[in-house]
């Protein structure tokens, strides 16, 4: 049984989980007058998401993938939980929730399941559980089906930057029985993320000299040196990064060696991380990163189809249905905000939440399009990405080298405040101060962000001329993408000691990170702004900002505040 669209991770993997498939009945049976039949509008936009056409409408026989969002038995409690697990100071704190308990939680109240398995029997449906908590349903079935039972007309979506298409609606109707009980349709709204990582700022400079000093181009030495990272090989064999790649993108053994050989002459090339021999700039980048920062910590690169949210879905589902998942994950993509809607934001976000109750770490970069999100330099608002947003993930933002050798706010560096999520009580002084501060902005800035909203991104690190292998050819890459791995790559280390001092864990940062005790434990970044949408963007100043977050780590301090000796 194939319980949903293949995930391919570079290990075998099994999923099984617990509910099986619901029998099939015969819809045609059923009559008209049915508790089903009045349908209800349950989401709808009126514009197709940035940067997609329509190219007409779907194909009544192909085959639609849907999931069904069941709503969560008991998040609010799961959301307190999750609070007093990751805040110093909390009796709980440390003290991860086991995959056990974050599904009991989860779990759908048995009214809802029972509402949704009447609902799929008087239909004639078959559905297949796709989460380990029993949240998610998998549904197969044809566009005609699907329009006549959500009453959704089904087009097909171009992106045009790629050219990828896409069956999705506009808008769907539900039962109104079903309403409270069936949160949303993850496939009918949600759409292909833009990786905020692409590969446009890698340049090719076999044919240059790469200059040893770090202010023209980044190597693991500068990063060490910049952050204080140990070069010693990590000991605990427990302790693992999770790298996620998307697109089909891979990251190459081959490029992995080279880079070490060049760049970490001191550590062993052969380090294995179970990749193929195909090679994609951001997983290269990425696992290279990840590998020669992390010095001696176990990386895997989970791998899914296509970066968008049903990826984003994959992945985080695939984790929780691990016992022993990474205690780290950092992720390279996302898409602006405001493209995808505001259940989908929300139930994925609730996803990043369970991870972090189990006391896994969840990086996202915040962008690559400054103020601007992924957004067209004419945007009248700013546009802030998901999931940077999301207050249960740390997002980490891009800094680069002056001329001087110091480091400032990359102008690419996407930061900004939510429109869904509103500001989490662990950053409220932080960016009460940033606003206080600022309130001396232009009037045209000031309102042309949500001052009430999540601010990101959390932390910063560098994402400018960094040295990389591609192809066994030495390339420079400018993206957003490398800062996250780097972020990874110190939180992991400092879970090695951890770890090797019978202590858990980091898990979710944020609380931790915002405390008093930690404001020295970053370099902060006091210069540098990031433009977009015909404005100058937010400008970094001493504390947080929304441009490089509370700043770039520094290992050693870190390790002091969290009371290693
Ligand atoms: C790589 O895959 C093999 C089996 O395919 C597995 O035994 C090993 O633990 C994996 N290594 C990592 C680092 O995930
Ligand atoms: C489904 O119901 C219709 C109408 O009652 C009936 O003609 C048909 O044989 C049924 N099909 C099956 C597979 O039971
Ligand atoms: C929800 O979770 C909280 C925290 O674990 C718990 O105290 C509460 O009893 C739960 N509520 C229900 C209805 O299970
Ligand atoms: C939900 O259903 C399960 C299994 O049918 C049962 O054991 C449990 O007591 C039910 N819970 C409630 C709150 O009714
Ligand atoms: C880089 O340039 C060299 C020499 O011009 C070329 O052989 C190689 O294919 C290029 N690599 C990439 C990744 O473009
Ligand atoms: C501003 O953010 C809050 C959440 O923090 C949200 O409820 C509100 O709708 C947002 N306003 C706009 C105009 O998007």
């Amino acid at each position: 049984m194939r319980l949903f669209s293949p995930l391919l991770i570079l290990a075998p993997v099994t999923l099984v989980y617990s509910l099986p498939p619901l029998p099939p009945s015969n819809a045609s049976a059923v009559s008209n007058n049915d508790i089903f039949s009045n349908l209800v509008v349950h989401e709808s936009r009126s514009v197709f998401p940035d940067g997609f056409v329509n190219s007409g409408a779907a194909s009544a026989s192909q085959v639609l993938n849907l999931r069904i969002g069941l709503a969560q038995g008991n998040m609010s409690g799961l959301a307190r939980r999750h609070e007093a697990v990751s805040t110093p100071g909390s009796a709980e704190y440390g003290k991860h929730l086991s995959k056990e308990v974050v599904e009991a939680h989860v779990k759908p109240t048995n009214e809802t399941t029972a509402a949704v398995e009447e609902w799929l029997d008087a239909k004639g449906l078959n559905a297949f559980s796709a989460s380990p908590a029993g949240d998610w349903l998998a549904l197969l079935m044809t566009v005609a089906q699907a329009s006549t039972l959500f009453d959704a007309e089904f087009s097909v979506f171009t992106y045009e930057k790629t050219g990828e298409q896409l069956v999705r609606t506009l808008a769907y109707s539900l039962p109104a029985v079903l309403l409270g009980h069936v949160e949303f349709d993850i496939s009918s709204s949600s759409k292909p993320s833009v990786s905020m990582s692409s590969t446009a700022g890698v340049s090719n400079v076999t044919s240059r000299a790469i200059p040893a000093s770090c202010t023209k181009s980044i190597t693991p030495a500068c990063l060490q040196a910049l952050y204080s990272i140990p070069t010693t090989k990590a000991t605990q064999l427990s302790n693992s990064i999770g790298v996620t790649g998307f697109s089909n993108e891979f990251a190459n053994q081959d490029d992995l060696t080279i880079f070490l050989k060049s760049l970490r002459s001191d550590i062993s090339s052969s380090t294995s991380s179970n990749m193929t021999s195909a090679a994609g700039p951001l997983a290269n980048l990425n696992m290279q990163y990840t590998v020669g920062i992390a010095t001696g910590v176990p990386a895997t690169l989970i791998s899914v189809g296509d970066a968008s949210m049903d990826g984003f879905m994959d992945v985080a589902t695939f984790l929780l249905s691990q016992s022993n998942p990474p205690h780290v994950v950092t992720t390279s993509y996302g898409q602006n905000e405001g493209s995808i809607s505001r259940a989908v934001a929300t139930n994925l976000c609730n996803a990043y939440m369970q991870l972090g109750a189990r006391g896994i770490t969840v990086l996202f970069s915040s962008g690559n399009g400054g103020v601007a999100g992924e957004s067209s330099a004419s945007c009248t608002s700013f546009v802030p990405t998901f999931p940077s947003t999301c207050p249960y993930v740390t997002s980490v933002g891009v800094t680069s080298m002056t001329t001087a050798g110091l480091e400032t706010a990359a102008s690419f560096s996407a930061g900004g405040f939510s429109n869904y999520f509103a500001t989490p009580s662990y950053q409220t002084s932080a960016v009460s101060s940033f606003l206080v501060e600022s309130s001396s902005l232009e009037e045209d800035i000031v309102s042309k962000f949500n001052r009430s909203g999540r601010a990101f991104p959390d932390v910063a690190a560098q994402g400018q001329n960094l040295e990389f292998v591609l192809y066994g050819e030495m390339c420079s890459a400018t993206t957003s993408g490398s800062a996250t791995p780097i972020v990874a790559s110190v939180i992991a280390l400092l879970n090695d000691e951890l770890i090797a001092n019978r202590r858990p864990p980091l898990g979710f940062l944020n609380p931790l990170l915002y405390s008093p005790s930690f404001s020295a434990a970053f370099n902060d970044i006091v210069s540098g702004s990031n433009a977009g949408c015909n404005a100058q963007g937010f400008t970094a100043r001493k504390g947080w900002d929304p441009i490089t977050g509370l700043g770039t780590p520094n290992f050693a301090k870190l390790r002091n505040s969290i009371g290693l000796s």
